[in-house]
């Protein structure tokens, strides 16, 4: 195992009925903003929970931010918790809210002019102001992470930050808000915080048995609820297995003591810049054909994989290497998750080509966990994913 420091300083409130707790968790003497997305709370209740909770704090909101928080929306925001003096965010919603209370709550201490120069030039945020989210969509893991991923449509940008003083001060994690949450965002989750622990996992081995197996559990765990969550939403029992393995698969436990690869997402979100693919998409295109492109570097994984998450015992090593991809494949395309870029948009053909010119043109030039990927490599995966 490798050599690792461990701190997750965020509480997690996880329960039926445990929005109200919001009150007992934030300063009694707090200014608060509350901020949320584009109006879902309003249709399932959570937002008469959230307001009625907050009724006896001096508070603001906020609402309206789009999934792939977006940088001119959030300046808004911005702008109110300065003249407001706000000293306490609550974000209400899923990954976008979630992530853009981050930037928010950094920009807000941040002192330069620009604070777009914090995602840019990579300012990691030792101290934000605090705050807390009410999680209404599994998915990102952000409830309990420090990252970020902010959009810029102007400069077709998607970008990420964080540093240790963006951690969530506290999270409620309410599996009752997964009921209302559509088909299409429950598959999405479920690909996300799958490709989550892919990215932390399918990489070489390095002997690290139980952070192995806490991976191989979340992806198990994923495979057995994934159709009956999707059937039935309001199932409370798969709505909060659902849950936590969205929030285990990224808040630290799993990378610790091992390499990580994370080209998935690097590629990922050029995809959503460039056409507004969802993110967890963008991974189920990019993921098949990244670990084909690099299956000699990664084939004793990816074995593993197969024969402890799929039960493939036949063949060699790069048999069952290229069998476990298929599998992979196959489960996001069994959560009506499509596996090429040509089936999101017609506009494909220079695709490899404008990201491996964005990647030079951002210093990014190893990535994956040899950090030995280049952007002509990219380039290449991105081709094989038409
Ligand atoms: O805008 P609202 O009204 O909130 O509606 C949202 C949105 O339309 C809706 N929704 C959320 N909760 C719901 C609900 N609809 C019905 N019932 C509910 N209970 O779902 C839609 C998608 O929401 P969004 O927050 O965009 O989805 P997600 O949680 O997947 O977040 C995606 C964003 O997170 C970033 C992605 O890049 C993307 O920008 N990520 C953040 C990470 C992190 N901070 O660690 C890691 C991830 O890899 C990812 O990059
Ligand atoms: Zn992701």
């Amino acid at each position: 195992m490798l050599n690792f420091e461990f701190k997750n300083p965020t509480k997690i409130i996880f329960g039926k009925g445990e929005i109200k707790k919001i009150a007992t968790e934030i300063p009694k003497d707090a200014k608060v903003l509350m901020v949320y997305g584009s109006g879902s709370i309003k249709k399932n209740g959570i937002y008469s929970q959230v307001k009625k909770t907050l009724a006896e704090f001096d508070f603001l909101e906020f609402g309206g931010i789009p999934a792939n928080p977006e940088y001119s929306v959030l300046l808004d925001a911005l702008d109110i918790i300065k003249k407001e003096n706000i000293n306490f965010i609550l974000a209400v919603g899923g990954g976008s809210v979630i992530d853009g209370v981050k930037f928010l709550s950094s920009a807000a201490l941040y002192e330069g002019n620009e604070p777009w120069d914090i995602l840019t030039k990579s300012i990691r945020t030792y101290k934000g102001i605090p705050f807390g989210t009410v999680l209404t969509l599994p998915a990102t893991g952000s409830e309990m992470n420090s990252s970020s991923v902010i959009s810029r449509k102007e400069t077709k940008q998607k970008l990420g930050m964080g540093g240790p003083g963006l951690f969530p001060v506290f999270s409620i994690l309410d599996p009752e808000v997964v009921r209302s949450i559509p088909q299409r965002q429950i598959a999405n989750g479920i690909t996300d915080a799958f490709t989550h622990v892919l990215e932390q996992y399918m990489t070489y081995p390095i002997g690290a048995l139980l952070q192995d197996r806490f991976a191989e559990s979340i992806m198990q765990t994923l495979i057995e609820i994934a159709p009956k969550i999707i059937s039935d939403p309001s199932d409370y029992n798969m709505a909060s297995e659902f849950m936590w393995c969205c929030t285990m698969a990224l808040n630290g436990l799993i990378q610790k003591g091992v390499p990580g690869d994370w080209a998935v997402h690097a590629m990922g979100h050029e995809l959503t810049a460039l056409y507004g693919i969802d993110h967890a998409r963008t991974l189920a295109i990019i993921a098949p054909r990244h670990y084909e492109y690099n299956i000699g570097s990664k084939k004793e994984k990816l074995a593993q994989y197969a024969e402890r998450i799929w039960a493939i015992k036949s063949g060699d090593t790069l048999e069952k290497a290229n069998a476990a991809i298929e599998k992979t494949e196959k489960f996001f395309n069994s959560l009506a998750i499509k596996t090429r870029l040509s089936e999101y948009t017609d506009d494909y053909t220079d695709t490899g080509k404008f990201v491996e010119e964005a990647f030079i043109k951002r210093g990014l030039n190893g990535i994956g966990e040899h950090r030995s990927l280049t952007p002509a490599d990219a380039r290449k995966i991105i081709e094989m994913s038409y």
